[in-house]
């Protein structure tokens, strides 16, 4: 497979797998999921779970993925070809096209708020506040399947574009303006009258947490979903690395980078939320009720409601491109199509798919999954079974199925005591602790 791509260079690959990371996942998700778990007890088992078993995760998906130099599937099928492992890469090709589906709901809101932002019209609606603003927005039947449809159109033109001319462009672009929109937010929020009880509620660690399960629960959720591990997503991103390239190194930038993404979103967010008296645990609302009310307040706060959603669209733009590379790669490898025609079909089929969640709070507002709307319980179906299950799979694929010695020289960790410790998290660290949390939430349905 000579003529396959490969990234052009480091820092492109390395600014395109952050790109991936960071997503509605690191501000969106991350300040929900943090406000309703106590923030900074939340916050250490975040970290804690993002080092123990995320880092581990991600060296172990750009290996695998670096070897096979192919899809998904091929690097499933690498280490004993021809048994049924291969089907594997064929379930978390399609999981990704699962999570496409409802994220790309969410990814529509963050660019219809960036459009009202900046064409001004976001900030007439004062009167009868956010709340219902947002309300009526996502309960019309039409519009979120058209905001959606728009971002979906805009991931599979960039996806189309190839992995050096689309993806290693597009990032190499924006993740760098999107540090510098964070940063600024931050260093504004933090100087707000009142911040300080933001910062504290978000860093000031709360160590009652490591006996909390459901605390537990949601920090390993979420460090999963924020790094984007366990769908094949690295897997396909590190199989266009050359060998030149430093993996232990790499995936060291990954995990800092979009753990140091989240905790200076956390800063813009926080601080602004108690500055302003209100209640952190408002839930999913947060980024769609409880800021622009914010940012209507503040001088210059239509500037900043403009960066915001700006970030938030971009940011979920380069998330929806990494996970739409998955299926994409298997279909030109498999079927070999082009790349432009995989593209328009797994397009085409994350809409369809997505047409569900993008109506679960209007037309089929009524349908329940337990306790669940459609878009919550696909959130929950992938954060609590799926990608687990998809890091058990890559994680006894690299720990057991590779011979010791191949993975060990595969991860490039030099040192041999930091290589044995590696191999036993996937061994047996990364199975237990997800097989628990797989059980524990189907326990729960
Ligand atoms: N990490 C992204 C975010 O934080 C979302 C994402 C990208 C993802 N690739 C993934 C989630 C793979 C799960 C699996 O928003």
């Amino acid at each position: 497979m000579s003529d396959r791509e490969q990234w052009s260079s480091q820092s492109g690959f390395i600014l395109a797998t952050i790109g991936s990371a960071v997503g509605l996942g690191n501000i969106w998700r991350f300040s929900y999921v943090a406000g309703e778990n106590g923030g900074g007890a939340f916050l250490l088992l975040y970290l804690m779970y993002i080092f123990l078993i995320g880092l581990p995760l991600v060296i172990a998906e750009l290996a695998l993925g670096r070897r096979a130099q192919g899809d998904a599937i091929a690097a499933f099928d690498g280490p004993a070809p021809g048994s049924s492992f291969r089907y594997a890469g064929v379930f978390l090709g399609a999981g990704a096209v699962l999570i496409l589906s409802y994220y790309s709901v969410i990814a529509g809101w963050a660019l219809k708020y960036f459009t009202g932002a900046a064409l001004g019209h976001l900030w007439d609606t004062a009167a009868e506040g956010y709340g219902s603003y947002f309300q009526s927005f996502i309960s019309h039947t039409g519009e979120p399947v058209i905001w959606q449809t728009a971002m979906v159109i805009a991931t599979a033109l960039v996806v189309a574009g190839g992995v050096r001319g689309g993806i290693e462009t597009l990032s190499r672009f924006l993740m760098p303006l999107l540090a510098v929109i964070i940063t600024g937010l931050a260093i504004f929020a933090v100087t707000l009258p009142g911040a300080r009880n933001g910062t504290a509620f978000l860093l000031a660690p709360d160590w009652s947490a490591l006996v909390r399960p459901e605390v537990h629960a949601a920090a390993l959720g979420q460090a999963f979903f924020s790094l984007g591990i366990g769908m094949a997503v690295f897997l396909t991103y590190g199989s266009y690395m050359p060998r030149s390239f430093p993996l232990p190194r790499s995936a060291a930038a990954i995990a800092i980078g979009d753990t140091g993404f989240a905790i200076v979103a956390g800063l813009a967010i926080f601080p602004a939320v108690f500055s302003f008296g209100i209640d952190p645990t408002s839930g999913p609302q947060l980024a769609f009720i409880t800021l622009p009310q914010i940012f209507l307040q503040i001088p210059g706060g239509a500037l900043l409601g403009v960066a915001f959603f700006f970030l938030l669209s971009a940011a979920a733009l380069t998330s929806m491109v990494s996970l739409l590379e998955v299926p994409v790669a298997m279909l030109v490898q498999r079927l070999a199509m082009s790349r432009r025609r995989a593209t328009g079909l797994v397009g085409v089929t994350v809409l369809v798919l997505g047409l569900p969640s993008a109506m679960s709070f209007g037309l089929l507002s009524e349908v329940r999954i337990g306790q669940n709307g459609i878009l919550d319980a696909a959130d929950a179906a992938v954060s609590n079974l799926l990608l687990p299950i998809g890091g058990i799979l890559i994680a006894l694929t690299v720990g057991w199925r590779l011979s010791q010695q191949d993975a060990i020289s595969e991860s490039e960790l030099k040192h041999p005591r930091l290589a044995y410790i590696w191999l036993w998290i996937l061994r047996l660290l990364v199975p237990l602790t997800l097989i628990t949390i797989v059980l524990q939430s189907a326990s729960m349905l």
